[in-house]
């Protein structure tokens, strides 16, 4: 493959030799495009010596090849990779702005993989812009590899350190190699709700719940990984997905997760839906932050929001097939088969409440996944991947007959 590393100024750019030294030992042609802060903390000389080819910098350095570099560029190569990917560079491609080499290469490779590889200071990262940037990217089809969690340039630790030059050449190869084998689920498409949803009571305040997003994302995960297209429709989470096969759309509140859900539901072979929707919303949105009373008790009056799940299962077609979940404490073989029933689901996911390691903010989960024709499998206490995984087989891989 011809792949272009796109570098940008942090200090991760240290490890970008060693990246395009993988990536020549694994066969690919490497072409460095860095910007001019980048080569503060990588040299010109070291990055020529290790791909073999001049290094792209500057939009009219006289040394260029063509004279409209970017776009030989963009004809030669088959991927890029934005390595180390600054908060600024991130900006730049969700904005669409292009004012030096590699932020004017990255606006004409929209038909190619574009992997980004972020690297910047925790606060830097969790910052709202960049996180919507990055949403941005990733619904536009821009893979994401990391960032990783530990030890910062800056002397802190957390989420913000370029993942290493391996798996970023591993991501490489996972999303790049030619697929011999058809996948299982490949030319279907599936819709998958994720997250928790907010509903906002004055501006600062809104009714939400602890779900993390863990498993919505796990689940589209795993149905990218085999073969399917997703429209991922999340709440506010901070889960990410890095599959080039998932289509992000961010919401926050239950009635904006119903519009797109139900929009794009006829458009899919089945529909998976984890999100924990909230039932009840406030009944108007109070537009001035809400001051404190004089007196102790605060009455806020909630109306219902529309059930998604159910919705779906009133519209779907036989040939779809439509999972949910079901979250209970009490009683809950009985209350899960009767939501299946009165949501026309083919499978409900029960996960119980008082099982330990299970349920919301946790990495693990365990469940009993229900067919309408009576049958259960149960999974022990397995990494929400796992289970993700183990669902997606069950639901949409190797579905049951509607008879036991
Ligand atoms: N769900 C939905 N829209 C809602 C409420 C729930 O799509 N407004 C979906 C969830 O994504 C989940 C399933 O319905 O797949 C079950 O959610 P749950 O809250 O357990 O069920 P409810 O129908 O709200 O029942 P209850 O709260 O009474 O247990």
């Amino acid at each position: 493959m011809n792949v272009i590393v796109g570098i940008s100024g942090g200090i991760a750019a240290y490890k970008v030799p060693a990246l395009v030294r993988l990536l020549c030992d694994a066969g690919h042609a490497v072409r460095c495009v860095a910007t001019s802060h980048a080569l503060e903390f990588v040299t010109r000389t070291t990055l020529q010596t290790v791909s073999g080819q001049r290094v792209y910098c500057a939009l009219f350095d006289t040394g260029n090849e063509y004279s409209t570099e970017h776009i030989a560029l963009k004809d030669w190569c088959d991927a890029v990779i934005v390595a180390p990917a600054t908060a600024n560079i991130i900006g730049k491609m969700a904005c669409g702005i292009g004012d030096d080499a590699l932020s004017t290469l990255l606006l004409s490779v929209q038909d190619k993989r574009v992997f980004v590889c972020p690297a910047m200071n925790t606060a830097m990262w969790c910052n709202k812009a960049v996180q919507r940037n990055i949403s941005l990217l990733q619904t536009a089809g821009v893979t994401l590899i990391g960032p990783d969690s530990g030890h910062l340039a800056c002397g802190t630790t957390g989420a913000g350190r370029m993942a290493q030059p391996e798996a970023i050449a591993d991501a490489l190869e996972a999303h790049c190699s030619p697929v011999t084998d058809k996948l299982p689920l490949e030319g279907k498409k599936v819709l998958v709700t994720a997250g928790p949803t907010y509903e906002r009571i004055d501006p600062v305040r809104y009714i939400g719940n602890f779900s993390s997003g863990k498993m919505g994302v796990a689940i589209a995960d795993a149905i990218a990984a085999a073969g399917a297209e997703v429209e991922l429709v999340a709440g506010p989470t901070h889960e990410r997905s890095t599959s080039a096969r998932i289509t992000l759309h961010t919401v926050e509140s239950a009635r904006q997760m119903y519009e797109l859900a139900t929009r794009l539901f006829p458009g899919c072979d089945a529909a998976i839906l984890a999100a924990a929707v909230a039932d009840y919303r406030p009944e108007s949105y109070i537009p001035e932050k809400l001051k404190r009373q004089d007196s102790e008790v605060l009455t806020l009056r909630l109306v219902r929001n529309p059930d998604i799940l159910a919705t779906l299962g009133g519209s779907k077609r036989d040939d779809q097939t439509l999972v949910g979940f079901a979250l209970e404490t009490n009683d809950e073989m009985r209350h899960a088969r009767e939501k299946m029933e009165r949501k026309n689901l083919d499978y409900i996911v029960l996960n119980s409440l008082r099982d330990d390691g299970a349920g919301f903010g946790v990495d693990t989960n365990k469940v009993t996944i229900i067919h309408r024709n009576g049958s259960t499998v149960a999974t022990p206490l397995l990494s929400k991947r796992e289970v993700a995984r183990r669902i997606v087989d069950h639901c949409l891989i190797t579905p049951q007959k509607t008879a036991p």
